[in-house]
């Protein structure tokens, strides 16, 4: 596959895939919540976590993207949310929509103590911007920042593709996804127990975008 030497990325490919993969969201901003306007099913994985979380939880949101729905959703219950995204545009937009969340630039790949503890991490939609192995290195990752018994929320997209470059609102993106029975596999290879699952079709506003089936995980960190 090109980019990869081995089955690894070289330091110089991964950073121009970052680099990349940021581009494509700095062009798309705003456009982003204009195509996907409805996320009930994202809402109601925010609300399955929330019901579990304690007043004032720590909550990481992976890849925010504009903050909304979630960050502003997981803000408005209470909770601290610490967003983080690779796109300066987006963090731009999120930082306006959610004031009284922390952003942060910063790669998902690069998630480790250094951001504090968490009660949860929530990734909608973000992961998949990763390869494979990549976003089962990030899942563990993730368990490792999060307390004893710390929630996770997953949204992804069901696909069965390693790092393919396709089409996304005009972009060219590289997205990875798994069929279900895989996904929860890998979530539980990472170190957690998966506790809801659920499988939403989607249809954007715009025919922009392909409809697509959503994956929604809710999984505790297994201790
Ligand atoms: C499809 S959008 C989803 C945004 C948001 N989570 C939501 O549900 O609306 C994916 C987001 O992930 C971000 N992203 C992509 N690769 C990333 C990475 N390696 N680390 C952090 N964020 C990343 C993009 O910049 C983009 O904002």
């Amino acid at each position: 596959m090109p980019g990869m030497a081995g089955g690894r990325f070289a330091a110089g490919d991964a950073e121009r895939r970052r680099r990349a993969q940021a581009a494509v969201f700095d062009r798309i901003g705003a456009r982003y919540d204009e195509v996907f306007p409805h996320r009930d099913g994202q809402d109601h994985a925010v609300d399955l976590l929330l019901a579990r979380l304690p007043a004032a939880a720590r909550v990481l949101d992976v890849g925010c993207g504009t903050g909304l729905p979630t960050a502003r959703r997981l803000a408005a219950a209470g909770a601290a949310v610490t967003g983080l995204d690779i796109s300066r545009v987006m963090l731009r937009l999120a930082r306006r929509n959610v004031p009284e969340a922390t952003f942060l630039r910063r790669d998902a790949l690069t998630i480790d103590g250094t951001l504090g503890r968490f009660d949860a991490a929530v990734a909608f939609f973000s992961l998949l911007m990763l390869t494979r192995r990549q976003i089962a290195g990030t899942l563990t990752r993730l368990r490792d920042v999060l307390g004893p018994g710390g929630w996770l929320a997953l949204g992804m997209v069901e696909l069965d593709l390693d790092d393919v470059e396709l089409p996304f609102l005009g972009q060219p993106v590289r997205v990875s996804g798994w069929p279900r029975e895989q996904l929860r596999a890998v979530v539980a290879g990472a170190g957690f127990t998966v506790v809801t699952e659920e499988v939403r079709s989607y249809a954007p506003a715009t025919p922009e975008a392909e409809p697509e089936v959503q994956l929604y995980v809710l999984a505790r960190r297994e201790d």
